[in-house]
């Protein structure tokens, strides 16, 4: 695991003030210089785990990059890390001169903790302090040059590493993934909520694996009763599961999956 620590300092006499007003402005302001030269980023989320958020980052990111952006995708799930499977990228993250440089695959500058340890079934099992560390690192200390997108993948649930990434990163805004069943919904509820909390504008909720398995209606249903964008729906295909798990973005080869995601960024006026 490579950690590149980083020393906290001010010139500025108020910034002390300000910090334990705030105590993560600071840490902001790193990320927020870091990231300058990046347009627009934006994470994905939901309450609940397994829902697809990291095959609809990794299908964004890659399509983003097919259509001739710069694309960039940073997974933030330190526990269970899966976006670097779904890249198909088994090497190690270097750092040079202090920075993570990412790793390029299908055109997408990609950084993930699934890549910083020795192999893909070493445990990164750390407390929320050190958790926090790492993300911050990633987010203040990765060289992604200047990029058009850069896609935050983010774990499930509404405690310290989403939230960590919501205070820290200057986010253009969250999209929403669920899956169509209620038990699903009630979660990607919440998720809508902690954005609102966090004050990060929701770009929008997207359905995914609609089919006879887990129904059909309930992310749009969720939309409309929220005040929201419904961004659009994506079927349960057996291609998309086959590709995520030869690391392959099934949206490289698989048409329609491309042209739900063109509607998809059309309707978020992204
Ligand atoms: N539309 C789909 N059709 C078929 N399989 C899918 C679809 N979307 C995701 N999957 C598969 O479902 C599984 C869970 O997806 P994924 O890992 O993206 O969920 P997640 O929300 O990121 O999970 P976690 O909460 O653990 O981070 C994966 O094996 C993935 O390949
Ligand atoms: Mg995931």
């Amino acid at each position: 695991m490579v950690i590149i620590s980083i020393e906290l300092k001010s010139a500025n006499p108020n910034a002390e003030k300000a910090a334990s007003e705030n105590p993560f402005s600071q840490y902001r302001e790193i990320v927020k210089k870091n990231l300058s030269n990046v347009g627009k980023v934006i994470a994905v989320h939901s309450g609940k785990g397994g829902v697809g958020k990291s095959t609809f980052s990794v299908n964004l990111a890659a399509f983003l990059a097919q259509k001739g952006f710069s694309s960039g995708l940073l997974d933030a799930d330190i526990d269970c890390p899966s976006c670097n499977k779904m890249f198909g990228i088994t090497e190690r993250i270097k750092s040079v001169d202090g920075k993570f440089v990412p790793i390029e695959a299908f055109g997408v500058k990609v950084i993930s903790a699934g890549n910083m340890v020795a192999n893909s079934d070493e445990a990164n099992v750390m407390r929320g302090p050190m958790m926090f560390k790492l993300i911050f690192e990633l987010l203040a200390k990765t060289d992604w040059g200047s990029l058009d997108y850069l896609i935050i993948d983010l774990p499930p649930g509404t405690g310290d590493n989403p939230l960590t990434v919501m205070q820290l990163a200057p986010l253009y805004g969250i999209v929403v993934v669920t899956q169509p069943q209620e038990v699903a919904v009630v979660d990607a509820k919440k998720s809508v909520n902690m954005a609102a909390k966090t004050n990060i504008p929701v770009i929008g909720i997207v359905e995914n694996m609609f089919g006879t398995i887990f129904g059909s209606g309930g992310a749009e249903n969720a939309a409309d009763s929220l005040e929201i964008s419904f961004l659009g729906k994506i079927p349960l295909e057996q291609s998309i599961r086959e590709s995520s798990d030869a690391g392959i973005p099934d949206v490289i080869k698989n048409k329609k999956l491309a042209g739900i995601f063109d509607s998809i960024i059309s309707e978020a006026a992204i």
